[in-house]
């Protein structure tokens, strides 16, 4: 994770009022020349800025797609910044308000950890493998799955790219979240029995070689820290406090969670059913908790709340707070650019590989996991 030096006191003395002006003067001045990208989990102070929102997916589309432009400011996560770095056409650059806006699970995975599970399961048990990194991952990542044929996912395509990956035919090793792939893969209809956890903490992954030849599905042994406070308990409460509240949850969610809800599906997915539920329904929806509190306002007539009783709150996309988007759009507009995130060029180039996989495997609405 990358450390955030302390923004200038000029910015971190700014009141809320003085930090929103500074903001809409400074993309005012900037124009076209700036993009702004907000993922679902920003605050509302924050998103309402963004030029553009939207899950995983939605912004790596968006990011991709800008002509023009000559900054990316990526409210969201690390992660997201370096994909739309890697996306971009040459000459946009990429600035992340907060560099510590890291991402938990992808820091579960590491390029020298997924290099020894190579090692094991090719190397050592003969096995033919597709590397599928959910797109919650390093650039290093990526691009190790680029350059040994395989391809990113996010929890919009999961099941699309899974497709794709066993019609290559061979075995797949899905990182780092052990959750979202047991999810898709279960719905795709692999048996539990054929997906074993790979934890990269252990010697071969802790696996025996027979284990390795019988699996189909490695589950790499990483997942969300936020969607893992939802729990089946609360899925069986809510059955009991109210038959008639529908159960939404994201893919990052245990299978246990998945299989008590009614839905599971990408951020994307999680709103637009939302949104096209008739007036008077009920939802308990498993996700962070910015985005339940927005569909909570946006939709007052019909009874929106979190699946669980305690806030699941992502403490990394929080990072981006007013403040730091004003120091960084004071700084583009005086011709200086603060905190860019850069990959570097090898990397990108077989990242870029995997990421194009990705695209290519999308459905034209957000499908459901379940
Ligand atoms: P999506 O918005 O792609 O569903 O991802 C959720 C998430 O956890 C992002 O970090
Ligand atoms: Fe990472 Fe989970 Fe936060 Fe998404 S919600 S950025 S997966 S820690």
């Amino acid at each position: 994770m990358l450390f955030q030096p302390p923004i200038p006191p000029k910015y971190a003395g700014l009141t809320d009022e003085q930090a929103c002006a500074m903001i809409l003067e400074r993309k005012k001045a900037l124009g076209s020349r700036l993009v702004i990208l907000g993922h679902h989990y920003q605050q509302d102070e924050v998103i309402r800025f963004a030029d553009f929102t939207g899950d995983s997916l939605k912004l790596s589309q968006v990011g991709a797609e800008q002509k023009g432009a000559e900054y990316i400011v990526f409210c969201g996560v690390h992660f997201m910044a370096e994909s739309a770095d890697i996306l971009s056409e040459d000459g946009v650059t990429v600035i992340l308000p907060d560099l510590s806006a890291g991402c938990s699970m992808a820091d579960m995975a590491e390029l020298d950890q997924l290099e020894d599970a190579w090692d094991f399961l090719v190397g050592e048990c003969g096995q033919e493998v597709i590397p599928i990194t959910y797109v919650n991952s390093t650039a290093a990542i990526k691009a190790f799955c680029g350059g040994h044929g395989g391809a990113c996912c996010t929890s919009s395509n999961a099941r699309a790219v899974l497709e794709w990956a066993f019609k290559q035919g061979g075995k797949v090793i899905f990182l780092p979240d052990q959750h979202l792939g047991r999810n898709t893969a279960f719905a795709m209809g692999v048996p539990l029995e054929q997906m074993v956890v790979f934890d990269p903490a252990l010697p071969n992954g802790g696996l025996s070689p027979d284990q390795a030849r019988d699996a189909k599905v490695y589950l790499w042994k990483g997942h969300c820290s936020v969607h893992g406070l939802f729990t089946a308990q609360q899925c069986d409460d809510i059955r009991r406090m109210d038959a008639a509240t529908k159960i939404i949850v994201h893919p990052e969610c245990a299978w246990e969670v998945v299989q008590k809800a009614d839905m599971a599906g990408s951020t994307e997915f999680i709103i637009k059913t939302v949104s096209e539920a008739p007036a008077g329904s009920k939802w308990a929806i498993g996700t962070e908790i910015h985005l339940v509190n927005r569909l909570v306002e946006r939709f007052p007539d019909k009874a929106v709340r979190s699946l669980a009783g305690i806030q699941c709150l992502c403490t990394t996309m929080y990072r981006i707070d007013l403040k730091h988007l004003a120091w960084t759009l004071d700084a583009l507009a005086a011709g200086r650019v603060v905190n860019q995130i850069k990959v570097e060029a090898e990397t990108k180039r077989l990242a870029t590989v995997a990421l194009k996989r990705m695209l290519e495997n999308v459905t034209p609405v957000p499908v459901a996991i379940k």
